[in-house]
Order: C-alpha cells, then structure tokens, then sequence
C-alpha cells in the first residue's frame, strides 16, 4: 500500500500529536466562541468538480493524501462541502460525545439507499430511530443470538464438503455465499427457506452494479432515469412482494420460530405497540443489507491475509487444534480461540468492511478548531485512522500479537473503528464476531488456503471494500 510514503511530509501533524493523545479523556465539548474559528485547508481540485474526478481515480489513495493537510482537512465534491477527520479525538467528538448534532451523511440518503431500505435502522433518525432500536435491541443479545451458532457452523461444514484438494476456489465468492446462507437462516428460519433464497439472490445482483461505483459518484447518478435504475426499481418490487408475503404467513401462523424475524414481530415498545408491517420489512432489508457483505469481507481478507503470513497461520491452525482437537467448534469454545479473535481484529484494522463512516453536521459548529458550517457532509476513514503510525506502530504490517489488553487499553477510543460507535454502533457486532470466528475455525481445521499464482488481488472502494476481481486460493486439505 502507497500508505507510508507519505509519512514524512507531516511535520504538522506528528509535532500536534503527543499533546493531543494525552488528552483524549479530558475532551472539551467544544462550542462556538465569539471569534469565528477558521476553515480546514484541503485540495483545490478541478473548478466546477472540486475533487470528485481524483476521489473517482483512487478512493484510497486520495484520503491517504488529504491527510497531509492536517487531521481537519475540507474537499468539494461539485457543489458538496466534504470534511475528513483523522484524528480519533475528533471522530470520538461526531459519534459518541455530540452526535445529537449530526445525522447519516448524504450518500446514505441516497434514492437507491432508500429504496432498498426505507426507514431501517441504519437510515432511519431521531425518536423513530430510538424506537426502532430498542425493539430490535433484545433480538441481537448474547443470549439470543447463540441460538445461530450451531447454523453458523453447520453451513460452513456443508460448504467445505464439497472442496476438493488442490483445486482452486475464490473464496470472496465462497464467504459471500455462505454469510447469505446464514443471514438466510438466521432471519427466516428453514420453513421459507426458497423465499427467502430468492430474496437473497435478487438482492446481491441488483446492488452489484450499484456497489461498483465510488459512493459520491452514486449520490449524482442516481437521479438519472437510466435502464439500471429502472430494472433496479422493478427487481425491487419483487424483493417487497416477497418479503411482504413473508411476513403476512407469519402473522398468520403466529408461530416463533426462533428467528430474527420471530424476535422482531414480537417485539412491544413500552405502550405495548408493535413494529408496522412497513417497519418490519424495512428493518429486514437493513439486516440483509448490512449483515451479509460486511462480515464475508472479513472473512475474505482475514483467509487473504492468513494466506501470506505463514507464522500466524501456523499459529492459526495450532490453536484451533490445541482448542478443538478434531471436533467442530461450539460457542463456548469462543473464549478459547484468543489468538483467532486477535487475527479478526487485526484483519479488520488493515481492511475495514465499512471503510468510512459518514455524518450531516445540523447546525454549525466547531472540530480540532476548525469551523463546522451546517450541512456539511463529515467522513471518517477506519481505512486511514487504522492506518495511522501515531497509534499504530508498524502500521501496514499484519500483526495479530499486537492485540494485548493492554494495547487496545491504551488506544485512542476511535483509533480503531470497524463497527462505528456511539448511539449507532453496529447492532450486528457480537453476531458478526460470533460468525466470523466460528466459520474461521470449521474451515481453517480441514483447510489450508494459498493465494493462487497469476491472480493479483486488487481493492475496489464501492460502498464497502471489496477484493476487486475476487480472492483466487487453492485449497489443501491439513493434516489434523
Ligand atoms: C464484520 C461485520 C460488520 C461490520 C464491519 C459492520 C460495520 C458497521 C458499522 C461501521 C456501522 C455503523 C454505521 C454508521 O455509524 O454510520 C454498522 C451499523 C449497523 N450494522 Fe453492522 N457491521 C457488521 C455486521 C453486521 C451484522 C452481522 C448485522 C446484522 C445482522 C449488522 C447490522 C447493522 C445495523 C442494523 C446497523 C445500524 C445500527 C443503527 O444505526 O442503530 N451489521 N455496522
């Protein structure tokens, strides 16, 4: 990664550093004193484009280089006022000390965002927001959620009976495919098992094209009335005339079936009311939406990374044989897969599924001194800030050991960001971990995965980071 060549041309930067990182937990609530604070520097960029064109060119590339400008840094794309923050004080300030001032940044305001997922809960704002989460809270407890283990580990068993030694596989298409099986099952249960597949199908092939293209090139495009918009509205339709159906058997049978659909139509508010058929749906689509794609990302990275550092995969594999010894995992083996967890947590600070998160500030205010004029759309990158040599040392290595209690103790809070924080922290996160870990450890004890020569791995930055041409492996069977 092109990351570290820019390290030594940010004097400004690292001489701001040690002062600030003592002071995370004394932050002041900064409010807007009687002299103006100025604006943030950043790029010129193209007169009427602002910095889109570049933003286009190389997503990565460009907010790694931003961050030359300081850790506040202004960008216009058209006639959108962009902010990026780097510094974790500052995201710490947007998301969790002051986020009743700033709502999902525009992109996610998107027609197509909206089509997909309505008023779920990731789009959602305010007491409807509040109300939602707090019914779908109970569905994703621990407790609740360890239901899903055995399903977890049954589809990636199911999957990995059918690879056969030395072939070569790709394996971004291979996670993708189970995450949906299991968000499948997770939601629906088996009794609409053909349904809900339809559904899944259908979803991943219309936001493949959608998913292509850089988020504010979308915010622009989607307004066209183009054929791609047009077949994605009317596969749309067909995507709600399923899950609609759905839902109405359901009400009808009146049957728990122990699913997250079963959790969600259960679910009273204090007043006694229930979700609406509308809200049902929508949170639907949101956990099909968010829940799939994020953690086969991980996944695919983690077996990408695995497969070039062979002393952590030999590490790898003694633990799960240590901790397993041939038999498939359960949850309760989570706690003893230590040195699994802080393989995932490393490979989500190197390649973190939501690369950055995005805000709409509602009033004006002020960020590491700088002026914050309402409307401003605010970006903050996990793929810098986790990247960054202020907190991590080495930082573009793949070094699971860093991981001790102590080290993550001693990190910023939002130096290290993958599932959001704040009032929106992922709601999925423990399911997420629960999955990751589980699929890694059935897996990772039958098979030992190579990166496949003349397969070069590239990234595409769409709405989150994927591998661009897939991961090509080739799969051996180990020895246990
Ligand atoms: C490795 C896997 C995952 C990653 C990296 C991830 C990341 C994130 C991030 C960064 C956010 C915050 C977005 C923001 O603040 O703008 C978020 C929110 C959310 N995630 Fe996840 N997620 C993952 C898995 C899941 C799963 C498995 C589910 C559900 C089954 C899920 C459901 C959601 C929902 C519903 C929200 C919105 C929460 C709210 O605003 O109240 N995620 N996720």
């Amino acid at each position: 990664m092109s990351y570290s060549k820019f390290i030594p041309s940010r004097p400004a930067v690292f001489e701001m550093a040690p002062g600030r990182m003592k002071s995370v937990e004394e932050l002041p609530i900064r409010s807007i004193g009687p002299a103006r604070a100025p604006l943030p520097p950043g790029p010129q960029g193209h007169p009427i484009l602002g910095v889109m064109p570049e933003f286009n060119r190389d997503t990565l590339g460009f907010i790694e280089r931003c961050r030359d400008y300081g850790d506040v840094v202004r960008a216009r794309f058209l006639y959108v006022t962009a902010y990026f923050l780097y510094h974790p004080d500052d995201i710490e300030y947007v998301v969790s000390t002051n986020p009743r001032n700033f709502v999902k940044a525009m992109s996610l305001r998107s027609n197509f965002f909206h089509r997909l997922v309505g008023n779920g809960l990731l789009t959602s704002e305010g007491e409807l927001w509040k109300r939602q989460r707090r019914l779908a809270q109970p569905a994703f407890h621990r407790q609740r959620i360890s239901a899903y283990g055995d399903v977890m580990v049954d589809y990636a068993q199911r999957m990995i009976a059918i690879w056969r030694p030395s072939e070569i596989r790709d394996i971004h298409r291979d996670m993708m495919r189970l995450t949906l099986e299991i968000v499948v099952r997770t939601l629906f249960n088996a009794d609409v098992s053909e349904d809900a597949d339809k559904v899944g199908q259908v979803l991943s092939q219309i936001v493949k094209p959608f998913a292509s293209q850089a988020t504010i090139k979308w915010i622009l495009d989607n307004r066209l009335p183009t054929a791609a918009h047009r077949r994605f509205h009317r596969e749309a339709q067909k995507i709600d005339e399923i899950v609609y159906r759905i839902i109405a058997d359901r009400r009808a049978s009146g049957l728990d079936q122990g699913d997250l659909l079963s959790m969600l139509l259960e679910a009273h508010d204090e007043d006694g009311s229930q979700m609406t058929d509308k809200q049902l749906r929508d949170e639907v689509m949101t956990l099909f939406l968010a829940g799939h794609e994020t953690t086969a990302l991980t996944l695919s990275w983690t077996w990408y990374l695995l497969a070039q550092n062979p002393l952590v995969e030999q590490k790898f594999h003694g633990e799960l044989d240590d901790v397993l010894g041939g038999r498939l995992p359960t949850l309760e083996d989570l706690p003893r897969l230590k040195y699994t967890d802080m393989i995932v947590r490393e490979a989500m600070r190197l390649y973190p599924p939501a690369y950055g998160l995005g805000r709409e500030a509602i009033e004006e205010c002020e960020i590491g001194g700088f002026r914050v004029p309402r409307r401003t759309q605010i970006f903050m990158f996990q793929w810098v800030t986790q990247r960054d040599p202020r907190f991590f040392p080495e930082p573009e290595a793949f070094h699971p050991e860093r991981w001790t209690e102590e080290f993550a103790g001693s990190l910023p809070k939002y130096a290290y960001f993958p599932f959001g924080g704040g009032p929106r922290f992922c709601i999925g996160n423990t399911f997420a971990m629960m999955e990751i870990v589980l699929v890694l450890a059935t897996i990772g004890q039958r098979f030992k995965l190579a990166l496949a020569p003349d397969h070069p791995v590239s990234i595409l930055p769409a709405m989150s980071l994927r591998p661009r041409n897939g991961i090509h492996v080739i799969v051996e069977k180990r020895e246990v």
